[in-house]
Formats: C-alpha cells, sequence, structure tokens
C-alpha cells in the first residue's frame, strides 16, 4: 500500500463481509424452506427471504467493488484519493440504504421487481451514492493526470452500472415491458459491465501476483471486453424466449449468449499465460487461491452452467426451474464473490501493515476449501433436484408441488452443502476480523496537519 488514502478501503471491505455473513443466513432460511413445514411463513415467507438473500448478495458485491476500486485508483494513477471523507459519507449513506432495504422488506415495502426489488426512494440512494463514488474517483484520476487500461476498464465498468440501473428507476403496467426492461440492468451488469470489473480486478491481481508484463496483460484486457460486448449485449435476448416479444429474439438470443463463454474462458486463458510466464512464487498464497480460482470457477459456472441451458430448444424445458440457480450460484461465486475475496486477502497486509505472507493461516485455507467444497456441493444439488424436476414437472406434466415433495432429499443436500459452504464464509470472517489485525494507524503527520494532505 502506497497510499495513506487506501485505507478507506477497510471499511468498506468491512461493511461488504458484514452483509456477505448475513447473506448466508437468509441462505440456509431459504433452503430449508423446501423441507417445510415452515414455521416463519407468516413472518418470513419465502419470497421474502429470496429477495433479501439476493439483495444482500448484490448490495455487498457493490460495496466491495467500491472498496476494491478506493484501493486500486491510488495506486494505478498515483496520486492520493480526491476525498476520504466523500467515501465515508457515501458508505454511510450506502450501508443505510441496504439496511432499510432489508428491513423494509420484511415489512413488504418492495417494488416487487426480481432483484430490483428497492422501493423507489432507495433507487435514488443508490443512484446518490454511485453519482458520489464516481465523482470521487474521476476528481482522484484528474488530479493524478494518468489512466492505465486496468483501471479505466474498471472505473468505465462501473460507471456503466450506474448508468444501466436506469431503466429499473421506471415502472411498467405491462408485464412484458417490465421484464424486457428488467434485463437491461440484471443481464447487462452481470454479462456485461461486471466482466468488465472482474476482467480488471483479476488484471490488477495477476500483475501484482505474478510480476506478469503489465503492457501484455492489458492487451488481452482489451480481447476481453470486445468479447464481451460482442456476446453479451445481444446475448440480452436469452431472456426474451418467453415473455411475449417477437419470434426473431429466439436465434439471436442463442447465437449470441453461446459466445458468451468465450469471455470467461479468455480469462481463464488469462490466468493461465499468467502464472506460466510469471509462477506462483508471491508470498500472498491466500490472495493466489482466491484469484486464480475466480477464473477457473467462473469458467465453470458461468461459462460451462450457463452455456448448458441457453439455447431455446434446451431453455423451453428448464426455463426456470432448479437448473436456474444451479448455475446461477457458481456463476456469481466463481466471477464476483471470488475476485472481492482475492482482492481483500491482496489487500490484507498492506491496511494492516503486516508482512505479505501474512495472510496464510489456517483458517484462511479452510476457508477457501470448505467454500469451494460447499459451492461445488451445491451447485451438485440444484443441478440434480432441476433435472428431475424438469422430467417429472415439464415432460411427465406432473404438478409443481408434487414434484417439489419428489425432490426432497436433493433439498436436504442442498441444505448439508450450505452449512458447509456458510463454515467457510464463517472462517473467512473470523481471520478477517479477528487473525489479520486492525487497520494500521495512519502515520502522525496526516492526524496533526490535515491541511497539508489535501487529499486527507
Ligand atoms: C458471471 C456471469 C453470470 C452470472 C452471475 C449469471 C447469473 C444468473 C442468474 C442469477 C440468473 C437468474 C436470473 C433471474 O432469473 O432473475 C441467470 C439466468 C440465466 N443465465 Fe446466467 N449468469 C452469468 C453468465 C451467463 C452466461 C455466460 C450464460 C450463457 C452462456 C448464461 C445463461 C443464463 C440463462 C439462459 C439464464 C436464464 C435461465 C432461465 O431461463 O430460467 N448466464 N444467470
Ligand atoms: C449457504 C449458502 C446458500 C444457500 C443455502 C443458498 C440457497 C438459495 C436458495 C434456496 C435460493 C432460492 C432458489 C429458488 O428460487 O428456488 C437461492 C437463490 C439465490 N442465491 Fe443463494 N444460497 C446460498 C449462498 C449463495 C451465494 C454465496 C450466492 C452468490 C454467490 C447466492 C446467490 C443466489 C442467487 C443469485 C439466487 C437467485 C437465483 C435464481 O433466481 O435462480 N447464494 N439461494
Ligand atoms: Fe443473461
Amino acid at each position: 500500500m502506497r497510499f495513506q488514502s487506501q485505507r478507506v478501503a477497510y471499511p468498506y471491505f468491512v461493511v461488504a463481509l458484514l452483509l456477505f455473513g448475513l447473506q448466508m443466513v437468509f441462505g440456509l432460511l431459504a433452503a430449508a424452506k423446501y423441507l417445510g413445514p415452515d414455521p416463519l411463513i407468516g413472518l418470513l415467507p419465502f419470497d421474502v427471504v429470496k429477495a433479501i438473500h439476493t439483495n444482500l448478495l448484490l448490495v455487498w458485491l457493490l460495496t466491495g467493488f467500491m472498496g476494491a476500486t478506493y484501493y486500486l485508483v491510488p495506486e494505478e494513477s498515483r496520486v492520493e484519493l480526491y476525498s476520504v471523507r466523500l467515501a465515508y459519507v457515501a458508505l454511510a449513506l450506502w450501508t443505510a440504504m441496504g439496511v432499510t432495504a432489508v428491513v423494509g422488506y420484511v415489512f413488504r415495502w418492495t417494488a416487487g421487481n426480481k432483484l430490483l426489488e428497492q422501493p423507489f426512494p432507495l433507487k435514488i440512494v443508490i443512484v446518490i451514492v454511485m453519482l458520489l463514488f464516481l465523482y470521487n474517483i474521476g476528481m482522484t484520476i484528474r488530479a493524478g493526470g494518468r489512466l492505465t487500461t486496468t483501471e479505466g476498464v474498471l472505473v468505465g465498468g462501473l460507471a456503466c452500472t450506474a448508468l444501466l440501473y436506469l431503466p429499473a428507476l421506471f415502472e411498467f403496467d405491462n408485464y412484458t415491458v417490465s421484464v424486457f426492461y428488467r434485463w437491461w440492468t440484471v443481464h447487462l451488469w452481470v454479462e456485461g459491465v461486471w466482466e468488465m470489473i472482474q476482467g480488471a480486478l483479476l488484471a490488477y491481481l495477476l500483475i501484482r501476483l505474478s510480476g506478469v508484463d503489465r503492457e501484455v496483460l492489458e492487451k488481452w484486457l482489451y480481447v476481453i471486453v470486445g468479447l464481451t460486448f460482442i456476446s453479451g449485449i445481444l446475448g440480452t435476448a436469452h431472456h426474451y424466449y418467453w415473455i411475449g416479444v417477437p419470434r426473431y429474439w429466439l436465434p439471436i438470443g442463442g447465437f449470441f449468449s453461446a459466445l458468451e463463454p468465450f469471455v470467461f474462458f479468455g480469462m481463464a486463458m488469462y490466468a493461465y499465460y499468467a502464472i506460466r510466464r510469471s509462477g506462483l512464487g508471491h508470498p500472498n498464497r491466500m490472495a493466489l487461491h482466491w484469484t486464480i480460482g475466480s477464473a477457473i470457477f467462473s469458467a465453470l459456472g458461468a461459462g460451462l452452467l450457463g452455456l448448458a441451458h441457453t439455447w431455446p430448444a434446451v431453455n423451453k424445458w428448464t426455463h426456470g426451474t432448479l437448473i436456474t440457480p444451479m448455475h446461477g450460484h457458481m456463476a456469481f461465486f466463481g466471477a464476483y464473490v471470488m475476485i472481492v475475496l482475492g482482492l481483500i486477502t491482496y489487500a490484507m497486509p498492506g491496511l494492516t501493515g503486516r508482512p505479505e505472507d501474512s495472510r496464510e493461516t489456517t483458517a484462511g485455507f479452510w476457508s477457501f476449501w470448505l467454500q469451494i467444497g460447499g459451492m461445488f456441493g451445491m451447485t451438485m444439488a440444484f443441478a440434480t433436484a432441476g433435472i428431475t424436476q424438469t422430467y417429472l414437472e415439464r415432460i411427465l406434466g406432473i404438478g409443481y408441488l408434487d414434484t417439489q415433495l419428489k425432490l426432497q432429499v436433493h433439498f436436504l443436500m442442498l441444505v448439508a452443502t450450505g452449512v458447509l459452504f456458510t463454515a467457510g464464509v464463517a472462517l473467512y470472517l473470523w481471520d478477517f476480523f479477528f487473525l489479520a489485525g486492525p487497520l494500521a494507524p495512519a502515520p502522525a503527520r496526516e492526524r496533526v496537519a490535515p491541511a497539508r494532505a489535501p487529499a486527507v
């Protein structure tokens, strides 16, 4: 860590990880509900629990992305952050918004649009926080007068994330129109601009961890971004198959979304290339685990398991079954959870003032493998449940609830592997909060004379 203002990443990581822990509570609760009977059905029915589970995911990942950016941009632009205070104000607003949303869902205060359930006033807060964030980062880069490709792609991804949230501000009476635009946010986030964020964080980490040439890796980054746009934009149509829009979307969605896995395979090759060129010698081996893990797991979860049901001839059977969360869990985990955990693990020695190899704790190691094993098991549980569900419900025509009863064994497996995964998350939190050490204090110079350090 070379700039004092990078320290502001730490409270962002704290908030992100606490919400990650809370997300697991609601994940386990959602899974337990499949087993029934459900004593909490009056207070916290399935739909409320699922909305909280998925919204917490989005909020904590975005908190992680913002923290990561605050850590990365000063280093790349070689200048202190424009305003640390603004970053704190934004975090306070953001956290208050997240907590209000979760409490609001319990009292059924919701806009009701899957993943975009945030009520309108909260959506406005989200937009304000995004603008504060982009302003702060923009002014920092301006002051530094230096924009690297890596940070350009990262900040570009985040700016587009804010832009693509705008369609979510509108409400439509027509359900088809509403679903049509919902995907402009949801799909174009995870299969568009967030891939820029993953690609940039991956490049940053690989450059730092493997010492590979920046120039070579950044050339690859252009290829990744190019492929993302070619495949991802029209790939949106893989959500338009059955929503009441013209039929020409079927071949468009099938063809372009089938190209999307190349982005993730590209990123896996990128990581493989970096390792082959420069080895795995960096002392922060846990950060290496998460970084390489993200490249591999996203290729499996998003690339392979996305491809598995993206073709219309397959999707007409699997659409909206448990095949969807099979893919959704592994994709989100591989692409976005792992890369954020990788960046946090990488940044910790600098933030706490401890040696680079201090992250190789037993808890950290177990946390990694329990999460990998747990997520693999959960994916298998969703997959076996989803295949059986598709066959019984869609091919044999057995009713939804009768089918669910026949899937109980898979839900047991989901709960068991979910517990393993949660144990991995708990160990990560334990490691972060109790073993990694507190944030190192700022040097006295900046505490006594903030006026001489305009960036703080
Ligand atoms: C990191 C990248 C990705 C993430 C995080 C992700 C996540 C998700 C999630 C959460 C859903 C459920 C959305 C909802 O119903 O509201 C979904 C649906 C879907 N995803 Fe992905 N995905 C990713 C990449 C891909 C890719 C590359 C493909 C295709 C090759 C793909 C194909 C699909 C399809 C076809 C559906 C619709 C399933 C249905 O009809 O029910 N995804 N994805
Ligand atoms: C203890 C671990 C977890 C358990 C037991 C769990 C369980 C569940 C359950 C039961 C659902 C509802 C599926 C349905 O609609 O039928 C769900 C949805 C979802 N979960 Fe989790 N989850 C866990 C962890 C995670 C993690 C780590 C992520 C992110 C990587 C995640 C992301 C999601 C997403 C995106 C959805 C919506 C998927 C869809 O609509 O198809 N969950 N989860
Ligand atoms: Fe999609």
